[in-house]
């Protein structure tokens, strides 16, 4: 992947630096827009963003790999077409990603995660490829109850692994603590540039433990977005692990 020279499909992703690459500060924090109010969303894109949200952690969900239906193509390129500075990380939890890595590099997508338990470890090889050609960076994503080691031939190759600290799904479940353990798992395993997002329950009671056991990207809905928009930016500073409760 270091050779290679991508270039982004859609236009502002040309202009935007990708911080989960080039990251301005650690930790990050990405607002998980599932927990938004839909009627409002780019609203509250803003919002999130005005209280300090690095990048926006966007859901996608087919009913199939998760018992659950989020987000897509087309919701993103409205997004994206309102909010240009923004940077999108899309968490795919479908099956068959490899048929929408196109789609969501053309609707502004700047990273793309997709799931182990969505694919072969060859087609993940093929599809971590396709992503990175089509200019956005590469996520692979372990979810609740999938044993950690199952990543090990391919975290070399990703930018970022994104450890489930809950069951697929929906947002609002309890954080599950056996999470701590497969960030360190992984931490120990990859260079410092790779990132480790932890998505599921991540609210400002964890944020310390998080980050002490590896992990650099905290995504968060029900933290971020079920809280009034003008509790958001100190929500925001503490999963930063800046204070905490
Ligand atoms: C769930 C999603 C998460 C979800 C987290 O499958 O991948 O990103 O939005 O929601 P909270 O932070 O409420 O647990
Ligand atoms: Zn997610």
């Amino acid at each position: 992947m270091g050779l290679r020279l991508p270039m982004p499909t859609h236009p502002e992703s040309r202009t935007i630096s990708n911080p989960l690459t080039h990251p301005p500060r650690l930790p990050l924090v990405a607002p998980s827009i599932l927990a938004a109010d839909y009627a409002r969303l780019g609203e509250e894109c803003r919002s999130a963003l005005e209280a300090g949200g690095d990048l926006l952690h966007y859901d996608v969900m087919d009913g199939h790999l998760v018992p659950n239906l989020a987000l897509g193509v087309d919701m993103l390129a409205s997004l994206k077409a309102d909010l240009p500075e923004a940077f999108f990380d899309v968490h795919l939890m479908i099956e068959r990603p490899d048929l929408f890595a196109k789609p969501f590099a053309d609707a502004g997508a700047g990273h793309l995660t997709f799931h182990i338990e969505a694919i072969d470890g060859d087609n993940a090889r093929a599809l971590i490829d396709t992503i990175h050609d089509l200019g956005m960076s590469v996520g692979l994503a372990i979810d609740g109850p999938t044993p950690i080691e199952q990543a090990d031939n391919l975290l070399a190759h990703v930018d970022l692994v994104l450890v489930m600290a809950i069951r697929a799904g929906f947002a609002g479940q309890a954080f599950d603590p056996a999470a701590l353990d497969k960030i360190r798992y992984v931490r120990e395993r990859v260079p410092a540039t790779t990132r480790i997002e932890v998505d599921g329950g991540v609210g400002p009671g964890q944020a310390s433990a998080l980050l002490r056991a590896g992990a650099d990207v905290l995504a968060a809905a029900s933290a971020v977005f079920r809280v009034s928009p003008d509790q958001r930016a100190s929500v925001i500073t503490q999963l930063r692990g800046l204070e905490h409760q």
